[in-house]
């Protein structure tokens, strides 16, 4: 499988905190690769250096290298890194007065888009690839925060694939919701690696375990092991990376 983005001793600092320590990985195109590892071991750093968002941060550095289909991020204008590599957060952040249709249509529109049949049709596809569309078709008009926590996460999902990204981040993305609405997000995952590259940070063993094809171990900013989910879970090489998956440490 083609490598999507390739990471080069990727070194990260808040201040004089170095977050990340040398961190060497390729992240293949159209599959889904977890970032496991206990709280604070430079999981969600990791990710927002990967589409330039660490850099938004007044104290942050980063030294190393990101390339996106061979090319460097760095080299790229950021937002540009951004449309191609999309995100999606932890808590469901839809604007909340703004309505369902232009949740997802806003993007697009920030970018120029007029045509109200694109916008309709782009909306339209955004939503079904999200799996919202049969529930709010009838509703688009709504506000996005009368949706429920599940829902809610779906619309941002749609918001993100509806300006056609390459690369979707998801930072755990199912923390804040009810298993069912877990799930949902969960089968979502693996239907979006059919166009997307997916890269998903997730504290859930479990998750990782169901819907990842590579899985990258993170500790105390460093990437201890890195390999196919089933062979990482099966077989792991580093004594740290068994102690997280069967629960004596995290
Ligand atoms: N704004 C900041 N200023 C200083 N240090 C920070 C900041 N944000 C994160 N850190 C530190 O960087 C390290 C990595 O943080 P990060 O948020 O990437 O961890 P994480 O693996 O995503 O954790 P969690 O699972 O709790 O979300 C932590 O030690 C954290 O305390
Ligand atoms: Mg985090």
């Amino acid at each position: 499988m083609k490598d999507k983005i390739v990471v080069k001793d990727l070194n990260a600092w808040y201040g004089e905190f170095q977050a990340l320590k040398g961190i060497n990985l390729a992240i293949k195109e159209n599959a889904i690769t977890a970032i496991l590892g206990p709280s604070g071991c430079g999981k969600s750093t990791f990710i927002r250096c990967l589409n330039r968002l660490h850099e938004l941060r007044s104290d942050a550095k980063i030294e190393g290298e990101i390339l996106l289909d061979g090319r460097s991020v760095f080299s790229m204008d950021p937002v540009e890194v951004r449309r191609k590599i999309g995100m999606v957060f932890q808590r469901p952040n839809p604007f909340p007065t703004m309505s369902i249709y232009d949740n997802v249509a806003i993007g697009l529109k920030l970018n120029g888009v007029r045509d109200r049949d694109t916008l309709d049709r782009i909306v339209e596809d955004s939503l079904k690839k999200a799996a919202l569309w049969d529930e709010v078709k009838d509703k688009l008009k709504m506000p996005g925060n009368s949706l429920s926590g599940g829902q809610q996460q779906r619309l941002c999902i749609a918001r993100a694939i509806a300006t056609n990204p390459e690369v979707i981040l998801f930072d755990e993305p199912t923390s804040a919701l009810d298993p069912i609405s877990a799930v949902k997000i969960e089968d979502l995952l693996v239907d979006l690696k059919e166009n997307y590259t997916v890269v998903i940070v997730t504290h859930n063993i479990q998750q990782a375990g169901r819907v990842s094809d590579y899985v990258a171990f993170f500790w105390m900013g460093e990437l201890v092991e890195f390999g196919r989910t089933a062979e990482v879970f099966e077989n792991p090489k580093e004594e740290l990376t068994e102690a997280y998956l069967t629960g004596r440490i995290g």
